[in-house]
């Protein structure tokens, strides 16, 4: 259990909130390139830690993700038009460049290029920079500079070893991500006619051990011989996870607000495009991936049709849950503890011990965040990792060989 001050600390994210604070320290996805595909293109909004942006792509093809409220009065920049060199309000005609700049007050009067001046500095608007990386548009929200970008290796391999999608979890960033560490679970919400063996067992082993990236997870699980099945999964800085699948997997659990969550999911080969039974696993909706409404980041299984829960499949035991993929299953779970879970009513079992390490380790962090030491991940380097498994022999001690195992691993491109 957390403390409620505690549990607030760890999953508030809106401005000026000390996790807040802390994740705008990283470069975090806004949206797929491909939703802004071309110079001029209709712009598009994008919700990040509570704000409400708006992205678009000016006829130079920059890149431009501005607070989706006009200083002016107010109106919504979603229904602005990209021209030129900005995007103009669609109220007065107020038009903003990719920087934040005013640069045309159409609706004033004729006055002169003082006045007009000051006008245009009052109507400055926020605005964040942008990158684009693996087909996806990242913006950083924090303070100076922006640091470089991280080798994480999924965003280095080519396009077509990579296949990303996303959808929305509505519940807070860390109830999500909490279950991506959750090794338990596996057995049970994952349960059923699947082929991995090494799941039917419960994890007897847990260690987490922070790193200078972010965290490391191992959960070792005992079939009865000589060694002991290890997990070692990563979680890197702040929200972040590879997945020690074939083909590997990533997902990124990004803060939409305190109550919803932006889920990118992603499998990829380091050094291989996917081939064709890959893609169809992946758009099969089985895995960790869910078909969405058209047009939206809502699965077509949520919460408002109970997921489309076959309980005679359930029944069957072909499936534990009777709900249809990975995906499906995580989010039906997680969105059912409510947007925010409140920790100080749960009753922690032995099992969830890499959990309550994992939030003192995130707590942690925020504590350093705040006496203004180096935040993990600062590196980019420090992201070349990947998860794996592995056997050791039952006396290894895996609190001392943690942290040597998972790295170094690729190098960028
Ligand atoms: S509200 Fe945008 S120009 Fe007036
Ligand atoms: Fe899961």
């Amino acid at each position: 259990m957390l403390s409620k001050e505690n549990n607030e600390r760890l999953t508030s994210v809106g401005p000026g909130t000390p996790m807040g604070l802390l994740m705008r320290r990283y470069w975090a996805p806004a949206a797929f390139s491909s939703q802004v595909p071309e110079p001029d293109c209709p712009p598009v909004r994008a919700r990040l830690f509570g704000e409400d942006l708006v992205l678009f792509r000016d006829t130079s093809g920059r890149l431009g993700l501005i607070d989706d409220k006009c200083p002016h009065r107010l109106a919504s920049m979603f229904f602005g038009r990209t021209e030129g060199d900005g995007l103009r309000c669609v109220y007065h005609g107020v038009k903003f460049d990719v920087t934040g700049a005013c640069v045309d007050v159409p609706c004033a009067p004729p006055t002169s290029p003082q006045i007009m001046d000051s006008m245009k500095r009052a109507l400055r608007t926020t605005a964040y920079p942008c990158i684009e990386r693996a087909g996806i548009v990242w913006t950083y929200m924090g303070p100076g500079e922006p640091p470089p970008f991280p080798d994480l290796e999924w965003t280095l391999v080519p396009e077509a070893h990579r296949y990303a999608t996303r959808h929305i979890q509505e519940c807070n960033w860390l109830q999500a991500l909490e279950g991506g560490f959750d090794a338990p679970h596996l057995t049970f919400l994952h349960g059923g006619d699947h082929k991995d063996e090494t799941r039917h067992v419960v994890p007897s082993f847990y260690e987490v051990a922070p790193v200078d990236f972010g965290f490391i997870v191992a959960t070792g699980r005992d079939f009865g011989g000589d060694k002991i099945a290890w997990n070692l999964n990563i979680m890197l800085m702040p929200y972040h996870k590879v997945i020690s699948t074939s083909p590997m997997g990533a997902h990124m659990w990004v803060p939409i607000d305190d109550e919803n969550t932006m889920l990118y999911s992603i499998d990829f080969h380091p050094d291989r495009p996917l081939n064709e039974a890959e893609i169809a696993k992946a758009k099969s909706g089985d895995w960790i991936h869910t078909d969405n409404l058209p047009g939206s980041d809502i699965g077509v299984r949520n919460k408002r049709n109970d997921y489309l829960i076959d309980r005679k499949l359930q029944a069957s035991g072909a499936s534990f849950t009777g709900l249809k993929g990975f995906g499906v299953q995580d989010c039906a779970i997680q969105e059912s503890m409510g947007h925010v879970v409140d920790r100080s009513l749960e009753h922690l079992l032995p099992g969830d011990a890499a959990i309550v390490k994992l939030r003192q380790l995130l707590l942690q962090a925020l504590r350093d965040h705040e006496a203004g030491k180096q935040i993990p991940g600062g590196d980019p380097a420090s992201f070349r990792v990947r998860s794996l498994r592995c056997e050791l022999p039952r006396d290894a001690d895996m609190s001392k060989l943690i942290t040597t195992l998972v790295r170094p691993q690729s190098a960028p491109a």
